[in-house]
């Protein structure tokens, strides 16, 4: 993906034409889209979707027009047949384009969207910006056609208002991860998220693969990654159950995203965090949870399975990790000495700099993109690593890694760390970003997240934002949902809205529609005050 620094849209002259009009007609209510677009004029009017609404697509635009065929299907029982041209018994239509040369108004993920009485235009550069429109088109009807089985609706409910929408993302990486291996969470589970993220306009769904309680991703050469290394989780370590993703629950999960235009970014955590993979196969290890960068045969392990990941994840992103290197036995390793005098290394930091350098190499030389915690920022590793900001209490990570040229990822414990609590006395995790209270629904909303002080060229430096819901304490699907919604609503607002005042009160007004939404999919998203009183979480 490329980052394009917000620049002022570049709307078209007819589009610039039309919105006095728009505006002077205008006292419509606005539908409640989430994220907000850059610009959206109603009038009074709408569009139909009847038994004659036909979709027109060229065929490079098919399989969005596909997906949108099926979603209205669902919801109308009309046919809605997908055509490259329009025939003159097509009453109405609605119309997808593909204009290369387009992006100079919408960047390579936006578009404009058009309602009038007969007819629907979506434009876009790209066939991600025509999904983008589709999904705003979505939000536009009611809530209903976001379930996942929905009720047939009444043809009179299948209006959309008459608006004119330029749209386009602040920023390109807008991203949620799930942390699998604390606790275990099915495909079916993330299939579910993804739904919910493409509704979002979100586009990278990074997964936490291994940890230390399991390691949940089928590796054909080392077969006890799985069969050990899978057994148990954080409340359950000793199992029974294996739990763990089969490369054909990988290959589902991943096209369901690409359906959606949702990279799925896997991380393989080392050299710490891997007391599951030491459970498997401690030779490559230091007797706890590290791998041991001072056996040569490690590398070749190391390379081996992330040859595999990537044979299996096509994003062209690898996160190695590189969080949270401490508590090791490296210093009791008898090979440790010699290998620190054959590279002639003073201290246990220049060893976990060329451990970290090696596997960001590996990576890159593959042709993915390298990403670390911002841990690996100390070190000279691929230059091509993207770093990922995390402990909030650390901004001069942040800040080195942009100097040193990098591009950064911002995912700060103290905003969007999803496994922290809502609201004071909420269920959530007790640890790093808690001394600055509870990570609000408003805290994320209104908060901006690249520093006022970095020039252009450095906030062209940040690819975008994610939230992160590590599981150490989230057992229950309904528990996991719960804490990213609606949460979820604001960063990506934050992600893809245009920079500035974000106004809060509308931002809700938007979300009690965003809410029936939620209903619609089955989501046990938060509602203040609701979380059961009887229920118990673990906090240690
Ligand atoms: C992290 O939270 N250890 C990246």
């Amino acid at each position: 993906m490329i980052n394009t620094p917000l620049r002022a849209i570049g709307i078209s002259a007819v589009f610039i034409f039309l919105l006095p009009c728009f505006h002077a007609m205008s006292e419509e209510a606005a539908p409640a889209i989430i994220p907000l677009p850059l610009s959206m004029q109603v009038a009074p009017g709408a569009f139909s979707i009847d038994a004659q609404t036909a979709l027109i697509a060229p065929d490079a635009a098919h399989t969005v027009a596909t997906y949108l065929a099926l979603r209205l299907r669902k919801v109308s029982g009309f046919k809605l047949p997908i055509r490259t041209r329009r025939v003159h018994n097509d009453s109405t239509t609605i119309v997808l384009r593909l204009a290369a040369g387009t992006e100079a108004d919408t960047g390579e993920e936006g578009y404009r969207l058009s309602v009038r009485s007969g007819q629907v235009d979506i434009l876009a550069a790209t066939p991600a910006g025509l999904f983008y429109g589709v999904q705003t088109l979505l939000q536009m009807l009611p809530p209903d056609v976001h379930a996942p089985n929905p009720p047939r609706l009444a043809p009179g409910e299948l209006r959309l208002p008459q608006v004119e929408i330029a749209d386009r993302p602040r920023f390109s990486w807008r991203g949620l991860m799930i942390d699998v291996s604390r606790h275990f969470f099915s495909k079916q589970q993330l299939k579910k998220t993804i739904d919910a993220m493409a509704m979002h306009k979100l586009n990278v769904l990074h997964l936490h693969l291994t940890d230390d309680p399991g390691w949940r991703v089928e590796i054909e050469q080392y077969p006890k990654l799985t069969s050990v290394g899978a057994i148990g989780d954080r409340s359950n370590p000793r199992g029974p159950a294996r739990l763990f993703f089969s490369k054909d629950d990988i290959r589902d999960i991943v096209e369901h995203a690409r359906q959606q235009h949702i990279l799925v970014v896997p991380e393989i955590d080392m050299p710490g965090h891997a007391e599951a993979a030491a459970r498997a196969y401690p030779e490559f290890f230091d007797g706890e949870k590290t791998f041991n960068p001072a056996n040569p045969d490690t590398y070749q392990f190391v390379k081996n399975i992330l040859t595999e990941i990537m044979g299996l994840f096509p994003s062209g992103y690898l996160h190695f990790g590189g969080d949270e290197v401490r508590d090791h036995l490296w210093a009791d390793l008898p090979e440790m000495d010699s290998f620190m005098q054959e590279h002639g290394y003073t201290s246990l930091h220049e060893v976990e700099e060329h451990f970290d350098r090696f596997v960001s190499n590996f990576i890159a030389e593959q042709g993915y993109t390298p990403i670390g915690w911002d841990e690996v920022v100390a070190f000279d590793v691929s230059p091509k690593t993207i770093v990922q900001w995390w402990l909030h209490l650390r901004p001069q990570a942040r800040d080195q890694a942009i100097a040193k040229g990098h591009r950064i990822i911002i995912s700060p414990t103290n905003y969007l760390y999803f496994d922290y609590p809502n609201a004071v006395g909420e269920p959530g995790a007790p640890w790093e970003g808690n001394d600055n209270g509870p990570n609000s629904l408003e805290l994320i909303h209104q908060w901006e997240p690249v520093p006022d002080s970095y020039t252009e060229e450095e906030e062209a430096q940040v690819l975008g934002l994610q939230a992160n819901l590590w599981t150490e304490f989230i057992t229950t699907n309904d528990y996991y949902e719960y804490m990213i919604f609606p949460r979820l609503s604001a960063l990506a607002e934050i992600a893809w809205s245009p920079k500035g005042n974000k106004d809060l009160d509308d931002f809700k007004k938007r979300l009690e529609v965003q809410c029936r939404r939620y209903e619609a999919m089955h989501i046990n998203y938060r509602t203040p005050g609701e979380w059961p009183s009887d229920f118990t979480y673990i906090t240690n």
